[in-house]
């Protein structure tokens, strides 16, 4: 195991009507002024904006509202956020919604406190310092509910980019799984689809004798493979959602990812899709991976044996350990189309024609260096043929 340092300092509120916490939480964590940040119309259809304001009122907070984020958050908006902040003294945002939002919240607080153009901190510079960030999480995906990362979308050249620091790493977060009953069942999937992209994407180490967190990992991926099912059937079954929902959280906050070398490139190649067709970042994932997987999967056979076994319940084959990868793999693709995913370019949006475009932006512009670094390295070569095999 690597050395490392872990700090996660946020605040969970889990559970039914947590959300009526959002203004005793706020204070404590010395919102006076806060930024209700949201996103297109499920927030405030569902009552759970008046909830959340109602909240902070009852607190004697003072609040200002800036909705309109959008899946795949664009820049755009970011700059509007930190003119308000300025402009209305703000000393505390105030998330409600999926990633998106969190992300929008997380750069507009970076950016507040800086002097510079926000987009520094996506082009390599460090987060130092941002305005303090809480979150009502309406979906469970992206993790960002415990993460200290945060993607957002330039327009200009549609570059979709991360950053991440602790400072981003939200003070509180707010998880109610009833929130999550009015999803459509396609994001309910990208969602389930971006957690197991977020364990997979950290099973994939060049680490060894890692066993704490790869049995982490297996356990997670184990509880989706069996709630991911459940929630698609009953998109009521508030155990199922509640189980999901805290599994999202442990997935990405790097309490799995400790003390190893971790993948990435599944994320690095999906962001390309959702950043030209604006597709759901799930589902994009449920497309890439499987590619991904196959294409690297001689680096360490008897890693994707492994999970075959542990979580995908294949036979393994001591004489031919790849047979058994592969069924893993399998099992996996079809776990994610059975829940509603798409499987190929075509079902997801993408178009073959815009591969060498789709290379271009990953590997000249986002990677300097033309590669694209993790379990393997991958140069241009290789990332077009991942996409070709995505056809
Ligand atoms: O805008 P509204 O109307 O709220 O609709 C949203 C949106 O259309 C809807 N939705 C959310 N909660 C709902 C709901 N609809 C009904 N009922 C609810 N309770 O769902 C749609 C998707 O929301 P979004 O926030 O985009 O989803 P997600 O949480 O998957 O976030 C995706 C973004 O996070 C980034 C992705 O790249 C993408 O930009 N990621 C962020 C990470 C991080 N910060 O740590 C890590 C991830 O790997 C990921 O890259
Ligand atoms: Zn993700």
């Amino acid at each position: 195991m690597d050395n490392f340092s872990f700090w996660s300092p946020t605040y969970f509120a889990f559970g039914k009507d947590s959300e009526n916490r959002a203004g005793e939480l706020a204070a404590r964590f010395g919102g006076s002024r806060v930024l209700v940040h949201f996103g297109g119309s499920s927030a405030r259809r569902s009552g759970l904006l008046d909830r959340v304001e109602k909240s902070l009122a009852d607190a004697g907070i003072y609040y200002a509202e800036l909705g309109g984020v959008q899946p795949n958050p664009r820049s755009g908006l970011v700059y509007e956020g930190i003119e308000l902040c300025k402009s209305d003294n703000i000393d505390f945002i105030l998330a409600v919604g999926g990633g998106s939002v969190i992300d929008s919240a997380k750069a507009i607080a970076a950016g507040a406190l800086y002097d510079g153009d926000f987009w520094d901190f996506y082009d390599g510079k460090h987060v130092e310092r941002a305005l303090p960030v809480g979150t009502v999480l309406t979906i469970a995906a992206a993790g960002s509910e415990g993460s200290p990362d945060s993607v957002i979308t330039k327009e200009e050249g549609m570059l979709k980019r991360g950053t991440g620091s602790d400072a981003l790493r939200p003070k509180f977060s707010i998880l109610d799984p009833a929130l999550t009953q009015t999803l459509p069942p396609y994001q309910t999937a990208a969602g389930i689809t971006d957690i197991m992209a977020h364990l997979y994407e950290r099973y994939l180490t060049n680490t060894k004798d890692v066993e704490v967190t790869d049995r982490l990992i297996e356990a997670l991926l184990l509880t989706m493979k069996h709630e991911g099912p459940r929630v698609i059937a009953d998109p009521d079954n508030y155990e199922a959602r509640a189980n999901i929902m805290w599994a999202g959280m442990m997935a990405h906050n790097n309490s799995c990812g400790v003390g190893r070398s971790q993948d990435w490139s599944s994320h690095n190649i999906e962001h390309e899709l959702s950043a030209l067709y604006d597709c759901a970042h799930g589902a994009g994932l449920a497309v890439t991976m499987p590619a991904v997987f196959k294409y690297v999967m001689s680096h360490d056979v008897m890693r994707f044996a492994k999970v075959a076994v542990r979580v995908w319940g294949c036979q393994m084959d001591f004489d031919h350990p790849e047979v058994t990868a592969l069924e893993g793999i399998e099992a996996f693709r079809s776990f994610l189309i059975s829940l509603g995913m798409p499987k190929n370019f075509e079902e997801l949006g993408a178009r073959e024609e815009d591969i060498p475009k789709l290379v271009e932006t990953l590997c000249r512009v986002n990677n300097s260096d033309g590669c694209v670094h993790g379990f393997t390295t991958l140069n241009e070569d290789d990332c077009t043929k991942i996409y070709q095999m995505m056809v």
